[in-house]
């Protein structure tokens, strides 16, 4: 098995990925820029700054599908206490690395929101447009709270302040993926996670 010199990454994970998560993305080099060990233990750190701020108060986490399905489940499993989750979907990317400026729900909330306390666990804040609409339409089921967890803040293109109570780490910007976060599918299950570089471009 040969390892192709158009998907590298820098700290060589098994053939495994390198065979089955190439795709559309697979002309771009990969710089690591937050390794699994960092992200766990930034997750123990929320997960008890939450369990804390929430104990109590029955907290409702609601996972933004796809990219917050890991984060969520390391997030959760890291709590103080069991909590009930629920998912909604949302699209704003095509297959692509930019916004398409629409927000469409595809997966609704199953639960109750009305006087909850909910916690949205989103895993990247980049333009703010996803999650501006998701806590409007969530705002208008009249939680009791609604505050926001995202791993990443990515502040460069920012064009909607949106509240964020939790981050995990900043970053000015890029194309990240692994740990949840996806390039039109691909390197969502890398275990840790990424900057998409040009071919070439160095570091
Ligand atoms: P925005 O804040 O409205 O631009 O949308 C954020 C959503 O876009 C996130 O939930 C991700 O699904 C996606 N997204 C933004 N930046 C990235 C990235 O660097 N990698 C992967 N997905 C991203
Ligand atoms: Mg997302």
């Amino acid at each position: 098995m040969r390892r192709s010199p158009a998907f590298e990454f820098d700290n060589h994970p098994p053939f495994f990925y390198l065979e089955t998560q190439k795709g559309a993305c697979m002309s771009t080099h990969k710089k690591l820029i937050i390794s699994r060990q960092a992200i766990a233990s930034r997750v123990k750190e929320l997960a008890a700054q939450i369990s804390r701020d929430y104990a109590r108060k029955n907290p409702l986490l609601i996972g933004i599908l796809k990219g917050a399905f890991i984060f969520l489940a390391d997030l959760t499993r890291a709590m103080d206490f069991p909590v009930e989750v629920d998912f909604v979907r949302l699209r704003s990317y095509g297959a692509g690395t930019t916004t398409s400026g629409e927000v469409h729900i595809t997966k609704d909330v199953e639960t109750v929101i009305e006087g909850r306390h909910v916690l949205v666990v989103e895993d990247i804040v980049d333009v703010g447009l996803t999650l501006n609409f998701l806590l409007e339409y969530l705002n208008g089921f009249r939680p009791a709270s609604l505050k926001v967890c995202c791993l990443i803040d990515k502040k460069e293109r920012r064009r909607v302040e949106v509240p964020l109570d939790y981050v995990g780490f900043t970053v000015e910007k890029g194309f990240l993926v692994g740990y949840g976060l996806d390039c039109g599918e691909n390197c969502r299950t890398l275990p840790d996670i990424y900057e998409m570089v040009e071919s070439g471009g160095g570091d």
